[in-house]
């Protein structure tokens, strides 16, 4: 740690996502010095993002002189694990974005460094932090619908087509699917919601649209320079419509899965990448009742969740209880990203007990990656890897060696 109070936080990976770490810039308690991209833009969005002083890096190797505290790591998915083990073997506490890699190996390989250097690690599940998830949780805490048996959750990619289907996120290369690399968020939330992981998984899916649309960009011209809320448009309707899809579509564009977590609940997620609508909705059964939400938050919309637990009837709108929770910041995931880092400086600084888990994490990968070799095999049930007990007793215990 720095000699004086501020933290020196740094920035490796300056695209879209990065601008999450606009929330660390609080004088006096954390600072963004520092940034690592090796493109223009990159360097040109730190400054820009960060400020003229902030100092910019080519590669985050360089950044071992600029005596950082903690780092955000937002390089695309497949460029996790080297620039986290750097930093975690340099002892600078590592925020990486979700999911943490795109294999269980290196999943593993990270905790293990955390462990072995005793560096901080926290994962980006924003979620976790999300108002109606939250509330969601807490219904469930309180006994709402008595014990939970079944978590199901419908996503519905409305702008799936933009997002995942137009630059690296449409590659398995890079991304190993985006059963993984979309589902991994909505993996993580059923087991913190069912309080258990994933050890049996089957998937099926298919690349069900986007693989027939013919016009894409050419591979020669790279990867471009623009970010995706620059070629986000609204406008195209049907999806099919859409232009300037990624050279390479080798993922899926439909896909869903059914699983059996560790302590007997039964889950299934469902996700498709060409709705009208962009949203998530979770129904959440238990032995004496269900909850469901309408609205997530996340553009901006002021979601319900809906609890029926009182007495049998056939369709009901009118729920027994309704909670209603208040407008989410559309720009920035309901609210979560400012608590996220709010958190993860906290934890950074101080250590202690922290909403999302490096552990959880990796099973939030390992049920994706399993999910995925399912889904491209048939369809047959796939087991999930447990992981190494000894990093779990670790990681139970707030990362503080004993
Ligand atoms: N939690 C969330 O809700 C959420 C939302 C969006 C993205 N993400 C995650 O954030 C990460 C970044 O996604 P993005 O949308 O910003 O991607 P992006 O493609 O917009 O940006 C990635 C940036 O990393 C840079 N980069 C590539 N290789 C690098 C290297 N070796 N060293 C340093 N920089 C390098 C690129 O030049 C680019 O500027 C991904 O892991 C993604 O899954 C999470």
């Amino acid at each position: 740690m720095s000699t004086i109070n501020e933290l020196r936080v740094g920035v490796v990976g300056v695209g879209q996502r990065a601008a999450l770490a606009e929330y660390a810039q609080r004088p006096g308690y954390a600072r963004v010095v520092s940034c690592a991209d090796p493109t223009e833009r990159g360097q040109a969005d730190a400054r820009r993002l960060f400020g003229q002083d902030v100092t910019v890096h080519d590669d985050h190797r360089a950044m071992a002189d600029d005596d950082l505290d903690a780092v955000f790591i937002c390089t695309p998915d497949h460029i996790h694990t080297e620039p986290v083990l750097h930093f975690l073997k340099a002892g600078v506490a590592v925020f990486v974005e979700k999911p943490l890699a795109i294999s269980v190996e290196d999943c593993d390989e990270m905790l293990a460094a955390a462990k072995e250097h005793g560096t901080r690690l926290y994962v980006g599940h924003n979620l976790r932090h999300l108002p109606v998830l939250r509330a969601m949780r807490a219904l469930i805490d309180d006994g709402a619908i008595g014990s939970l048996r079944a978590v199901w959750c419908r996503h519905f990619v409305g702008h799936g087509g933009d997002y995942y289907f137009k630059d690296w996120h449409a590659e398995r290369a890079k991304t190993t699917g985006l059963l993984l690399q979309k589902g991994a968020h909505d993996i993580d939330v059923i087991h913190w919601l069912a309080g258990g992981y994933s050890r049996q998984v089957t998937g099926l899916g298919a690349l069900t649209v986007y693989g027939e649309n013919p016009h894409r960009r050419s591979a020669a011209d790279g990867p471009g320079t623009q970010r995706m809320p620059e070629w986000f448009d609204l406008e195209a309707w049907p999806p099919a419509r859409l232009r300037d899809l990624n050279p390479t579509i080798d993922v899926e564009d439909l896909s869903m899965l059914t699983v059996r977590l560790d302590n007997g609940v039964f889950a299934s997620y469902q996700q498709c990448h060409y709705t009208p609508d962009y949203w998530r909705n979770y129904t959440v059964i238990g032995d004496a009742g269900r909850l469901e939400n309408f609205g997530d938050g996340l553009e901006g919309d002021a979601p319900l969740v809906r609890v029926w637990n009182a007495r049998r009837s056939g369709y009901r709108v009118e729920a027994d209880v309704t909670v209603e929770i208040g407008p989410g910041d559309a720009e920035r995931h309901g609210g979560a990203d400012e608590r996220l880092v709010a958190e993860f400086l906290r934890f950074a600084a101080e250590g202690g007990r922290t909403e999302t888990s490096p552990v959880a994490a990796r099973e939030a990968v390992a049920a994706g990656v399993a999910a995925t070799v399912s889904m491209r095999d048939g369809g047959r049930p796939v087991a999930v890897p447990a992981v190494d007990p000894e990093l779990a007793a670790y990681f139970a215990g707030h990362q503080r060696a004993r």
